[in-house]
């Protein structure tokens, strides 16, 4: 199947565009009554997210109603950590919860690297959806960066300071090691297996690299980013490690394609800093509160500060969920409309 807009590809292969191409962390879900609608019928977001039909249904909404140059398939980075063997709950209006954790190295016994028929129905929403999409638009594919998903091992939710987690990189790094060393296997399978499914691009989000010294990010965050970079050589690879400003030259090592920026990166220092890669970003989110004149002022600045260099518009990080769906709509507009005079 032949795609009638490659434009997110070629630009993360660093080609020229007749446009900036743009999508948006976070599309599938959240911010659309379309999506409320499908998820208002089932018990709740796990129960969505394993249902493959209604997620590719969800991952498609967004290209039809926001104009987004792609899709990325709902699901979430936590179906490693259950694949694995540790279950989690998604408790409402406050995240994800693991009643079971990880802290010693005989917690390990409980875990496995990860059945991989155990994410069957992530595979099967690719390939639903990519009928669906008819090569409308390519399909990424996604899995948390290691660390991220160690963090969530050991703290059992979200955390102000990871603490738990990152005594442990003082107190059993070689546990650590084994634990981050699993959770890299299997993510390396999983992402095989979407790009199989028909996962045209792959995104590794880091969520939490910004929360650890630049030392031990490089030693137990990048160390096991890149061995993912060099086992993925079927499509572009898309590393976003927010907060890791300080890590830019390393993340230019990597054998990835593209760079996601957070809004606290200066695009003319990442230009600098990684200049062998497509960079992908990084709108404050909290643009979208702003009124329109101000949107279209916001996305010409990001724009310009991007000339010259391979790019991919996005926000700096997830969008959040109270934003008007009219505001990102017209936050497409604006990007193909601005990029495409220039
Ligand atoms: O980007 C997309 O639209 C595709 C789907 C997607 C989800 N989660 C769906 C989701 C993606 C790419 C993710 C990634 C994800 N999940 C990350 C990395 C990106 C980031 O924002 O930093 C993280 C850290 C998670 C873990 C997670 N999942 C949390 C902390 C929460 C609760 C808070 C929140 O962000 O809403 C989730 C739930 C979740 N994942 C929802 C969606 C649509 C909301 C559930 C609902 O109410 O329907």
């Amino acid at each position: 199947m032949s795609l009638k807009n490659d434009l997110i590809l070629r630009a993360a292969r660093g080609g020229k565009t007749e446009r900036t191409p743009v999508w948006i962390m976070r599309q599938a879900g959240r911010i659309l009554p379309e999506y409320r609608a499908v998820r208002d019928r089932l018990s709740g977001f796990k129960e969505l997210v394993k249902t493959p039909e209604l997620a590719a249904e969800v991952t498609i909404q967004p290209v039809d109603i926001l104009g987004v140059d792609a899709a990325i398939i709902f699901s979430d980075i936590l179906v490693i950590p259950e694949a694995m063997g540790l279950t989690y709950e998604m408790v409402e209006k406050k995240g994800p919860y693991f009643p079971q954790t990880i802290h010693s190295q005989s917690d390990l016994l409980k875990i496995e690297t990860g059945d991989p028929d155990k994410r069957n129905y992530v595979y099967k929403a690719i390939e639903i959806t990519k009928n669906k999409l008819d090569g409308r638009v390519p399909i990424i594919g996604f899995a948390g960066a290691p660390w991220t998903i160690f963090s969530y091992m050991v703290e059992g939710g979200g955390s102000k300071t990871f603490s738990k987690a990152r005594r442990l990189l003082y107190t059993n790094a070689a546990m650590a090691d084994q634990l981050l060393g699993m959770i890299t296997e299997s993510t390396i399978g999983y992402l095989k297996h979407q790009i199989q499914a028909g996962a045209e691009m792959v995104q590794i989000f880091d969520s939490w690299a910004g929360i650890l010294p630049p030392d031990h990010y490089t030693r137990f965050g990048l160390e096991y980013i890149s061995k993912i970079c060099d086992a993925i050589s079927e499509v572009p690879v898309t590393v976003f490690a927010k907060g890791a400003w300080w890590a830019m030259e390393e993340i230019n090592t990597l054998s990835c394609q593209t760079v996601g920026l957070d809004w606290n990166m200066n695009p003319k220092k990442a230009k600098r800093k990684l200049p062998n890669k497509t960079l992908q970003g990084n709108l404050d989110p909290c643009v979208f509160y702003a009124d329109d004149h101000s949107i279209k002022t916001e996305v010409k600045k990001m724009l310009h500060a991007f000339e010259g260099h391979p790019h991919i518009a996005n926000l700096g990080h997830g969008i959040y969920p109270d934003t008007d769906p009219e505001k990102v709509k017209y936050f497409v507009e604006c990007v193909k409309e601005l990029s495409h005079q220039r």
